[in-house]
């Protein structure tokens, strides 16, 4: 297959497999390209991108920007906090305004799950979801799964534990759309009160106990608590959680193997991970990020690809 079977990129749950497997082909090329001297390609030269984040972002924001830009891209970037949504400007009234300066394609970070859905439906623009609240992170998750496959030569019958907050985390569902489509065995860890009711149907089951989830697992995809989205306290404290659910060296060092330590960013050094977990051997996270532009890069240029003309 050469095209995606979708106009936008809303979550992984509307890719097929055949999808991810043609994203993970073309990012194996941008990886190449974008480890050369010259990083650019001409291949957006005639597009425009709007960044638009309505939520904090570090990665995911500088990510796609350079992916944008290494495409040749023209790139615009929108923040929420210094715009006029501040003066009560509606989503749909922002974006129309942005595509009337001749904008082909949106990258949407939103606090509401569902609003790039919304703007599929709305407006004559590629949309392509960097995060919609507790909803879904497809980009995440496609770059999560690329890296297993660079590390583990293959993604089907893995094992991925999941671990932390996955009640609130987009990053988790993603995942779990992503890995079990390519075949790989998902479950997740972390206090019941951070699980989804819906995990049966997700086909995904729960450890309550840190040792036996890493016990079972080639991979560990480690979570950060969600603080900002949690309206009451799920757990008695950080401090708690930290002890139950904290990944250090010794109870690495208490396996009888060496598994994989993935995070999507930002790091709470000493409450998810300790320091010489995350800066060890077995953590990718860094090649996590450097994954994150070329497989945003394969994401771009395969719906640019679906503008009329293009
Ligand atoms: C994640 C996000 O924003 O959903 N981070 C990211 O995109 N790199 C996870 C998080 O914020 O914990």
């Amino acid at each position: 297959m050469s095209n995606l079977s979708v106009d936008h990129l809303l979550g992984i749950k509307y890719l097929k497999k055949s999808d991810v497997e043609l994203i993970f082909k073309t990012a194996d090329n941008f990886k190449k390209i974008i480890n050369q001297p010259i990083k650019k390609v001409p291949s957006l030269r005639d597009i425009t991108i709007a960044n638009l984040f309505f939520e904090d972002s570090t990665r995911t924001k500088l990510s796609f920007e350079l992916a944008e830009k290494r495409l040749s891209a023209d790139v615009i970037n929108f923040a929420s906090g210094s715009s006029s949504v501040k003066k009560g400007e509606t989503l749909l009234d922002t974006v129309n305004n942005i595509l009337a300066m001749k904008v082909d394609m949106i990258v949407l970070r939103h606090p509401n799950p569902g609003a790039s859905v919304f703007l599929s439906r709305n407006v004559d623009a590629k949309i392509v979801n960097a995060g919609d609240g507790t909803h879904e992170h497809p980009t995440q998750a496609l770059l999560d799964t690329y890296s297993i496959r660079e590390k583990h030569g293959e993604v089907r019958d893995k094992r991925i534990v999941i671990i932390g907050d996955i009640l609130h985390s987009r990053v988790a569902l993603s995942n779990i759309y992503c890995l079990q489509k390519l075949g790989a065995k998902v479950k997740v860890c972390g206090p019941s009160s951070l699980m989804p009711k819906h995990l049966d149907s997700l086909g995904v089951t729960h450890f309550s106990n840190l040792k036996k989830a890493l016990e079972w697992c080639d991979i560990a995809n480690v979570l950060r608590i969600q603080l900002e989205r949690q309206d009451v306290n799920y757990f008695p404290s950080l401090r708690e959680y930290s002890m139950l659910y904290g990944i250090d060296k010794k109870i690495l060092d208490s396996l009888n193997k060496e598994i994989t330590i993935m995070h999507p960013g930002p790091i709470n050094r000493g409450v998810e991970l300790s320091s010489d977990v995350a800066d060890s051997k077995h953590a990718i996270i860094l090649d996590q990020v450097e994954n994150g532009v070329a497989v945003r890069m394969a994401v771009l240029f395969l719906l640019a690809g679906k503008i009329q003309g293009n």
